[in-house]
């Protein structure tokens, strides 16, 4: 599949050279010789250094033509992959006839704020025909993944992978592949948000807001004021087109390529699991292969196995599955209303046709966000301060909002340097809303009537489902601006996100 894509970012130090690609910095010894990023880790570097080509092409990762926006000419970008503590350097060149930045999403960037690619909050994104160069230090270990973050740009195809090596990984395996999964719409996401913003029509989408209930959702029944769509519950914004993993998908109809992850009999992999979606969580199984979950957003799990797992828009699980089914098999990925989305576990052995198509049956286990647990019990503050959010929406306008504040209308929220914070996420509407914090890791304690505080897992994106409350916890221990928002583009991008404003000094 694209693994061989996934390598091609990291330039050649005689690439370099040719491109003259080091801006005002001379080639010290420490740079990365590697040019195969995949499995392999330049521990012997002190630098790993990358470029990111931003421009737009016409291509058909569904079988349907558009124009994507994308790095390096490739849907996903490719792979950027670095060791715990190297430095990174990745020179992005803008050919966008607009502006641009890149976030690397679940990379913490201590003492380097200015370099987290948000769009007014850490930097001017960089302007068409620019070039910004990103440094800052490989940290925290684990699966995480970059992608614009001006407006709804990462829609368009603007995602790509990224790894941190830990030094001696905690599981045993064979290998590593990614998969990251995105969902796909043939109109351009700037697009799909003015159709939004528009005032409302008959047969409008203004679904799952305040009249959206949980009970209608989860029994997959669309009713008491959110409004169907042909014969699918209302669970997004967006009526669901088409996925893709790793850049290839197939649009009801069309015979477009599906992805193949190629294993040799027996193997244990390590999988990555991205969701890189602008709107949809999706539950993944591999028929027949359980998955071994061994972290979340990077961070270390105790490990538990489970039959299938329900991901939300940028959450990363790491995974093992081993070679040992009977025959190829279905990687699937199914929306909560049913929609689904394949790839295929192909054995080197077997033949090279498609597995059978059959409708998905699920596996008994499924994840549960009350199962994570963390190996390394957190040492927690004695009186964290509480901070309570608020979930809202409005139907006309178009536009979602914390304590009824909408970003950028919204006062940033304070906190001292190595404050301890508790969030408690309320969230009345009737749809769910994955919450990413930047620069930290949180503490996931749990529904406010069963909070775990003896070894709760940390992550950087939680889903806070329809009618319930989170509890979050986290020490607001690297200064700086960082966005706090819902992972949902059509959300953040009008309002559903603050500033975090961390002080340098301890007070
Ligand atoms: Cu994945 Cu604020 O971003
Ligand atoms: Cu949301």
């Amino acid at each position: 599949m694209a693994s061989e894509n996934l390598s091609r970012a990291r330039l050649s130090r005689r690439e370099l050279l040719r491109r003259g690609a080091l801006v005002g910095a001379a080639l010290s010894p420490g740079i990365s010789l590697l040019t195969a990023a995949q499995g392999n880790s330049p521990a012997d570097s002190s630098i790993a250094e990358y470029e990111l080509n931003v421009a737009a092409r016409e291509a058909r990762p569904d079988g349907r033509s558009r124009q994507i926006w994308c790095y390096n000419g490739q849907l996903p970008g490719p792979l950027i992959r670095a060791t715990l503590g190297q430095k990174l350097r990745i020179k992005v060149v803008n050919h966008l006839p607009m502006a641009t930045s890149v976030h690397w999403h679940g990379l913490h960037q201590p003492g380097t704020w200015h370099m987290d690619g948000v769009d007014k909050v850490s930097h001017e994104p960089i302007p068409p025909g620019q070039t910004f160069l990103y440094e800052f230090e490989a940290t925290p270990a684990g699966t995480h993944w970059y992608h614009s973050h001006v407006g709804v740009q990462y829609g368009n195809g603007l995602i790509g992978p990224l790894v941190i090596d830990e030094p001696t990984p905690s599981a045993r395996y064979d290998r590593d592949e990614i998969l990251l999964i995105n969902d796909w719409f043939l109109r351009p996401a700037e697009q799909i948000l003015a159709g939004l913003l528009r005032p409302m029509r008959a047969g409008g989408r203004m679904r799952g807001m305040k009249m959206g209930s949980a009970a209608s959702r989860t029994k997959g029944m669309a009713k008491g004021g959110t409004m169907k769509m042909g014969d699918k519950p209302d669970i997004a914004d967006v009526p669901f087109e088409s996925a893709l993993f790793n850049g290839l998908g197939r649009f009801h109809g069309t015979q477009a390529p599906l992805a193949n992850l190629r294993v040799r009999r027996g193997e244990t992999l390590r999988l990555r699991l991205i969701n890189g979606s602008s709107t949809y969580q999706f539950r993944m199984q591999i028929d027949g292969h359980p998955l071994t979950v061994i972290a979340a957003d990077g961070a270390p799990l105790v490990p538990f196995t489970v039959d299938n797992l329900l991901f939300s828009p940028g959450e990363r699980y790491d995974v093992l599955i081993t070679a040992d089914g009977g025959q190829d098999a279905w990687i699937r990925a199914a929306t909560l209303a049913g929609d689904e989305a394949r790839a295929i576990l192909r054995y080197a052995d077997a033949t090279q046709s498609e597995p059978a198509a059959s409708p998905v049956i699920w596996g008994k286990r499924s994840l549960a966000l009350d199962a994570l647990r963390s190996p390394t019990p957190p040492t927690l503050a004695g009186k964290p301060r509480e901070v309570v959010l608020r979930l809202g929406g409005t139907m006309q306008p178009y536009a979602w909002n914390i304590n009824d504040e909408a970003y950028p209308h919204s006062q940033p929220i304070a906190a001292a340097k190595d404050e301890w914070l508790r969030f408690v996420l309320d969230n009345p509407t009737g749809m769910d809303h994955p919450f990413h914090l930047h620069g930290h890791y949180f503490y996931v304690l749990g529904k406010p009537d069963g909070l775990n505080l003896v070894d709760p897992p940390r992550k950087d994106t939680v889903n806070v489902p329809a009618k319930s409350r989170l509890v979050l916890l986290w020490q607001a221990n690297n200064p700086g601006h960082w966005f706090f928002h819902c992972h949902i583009e059509w959300h953040a991008a009008t309002g559903m996100a603050r500033v975090i404003e961390i002080a340098p000094t301890r007070p």
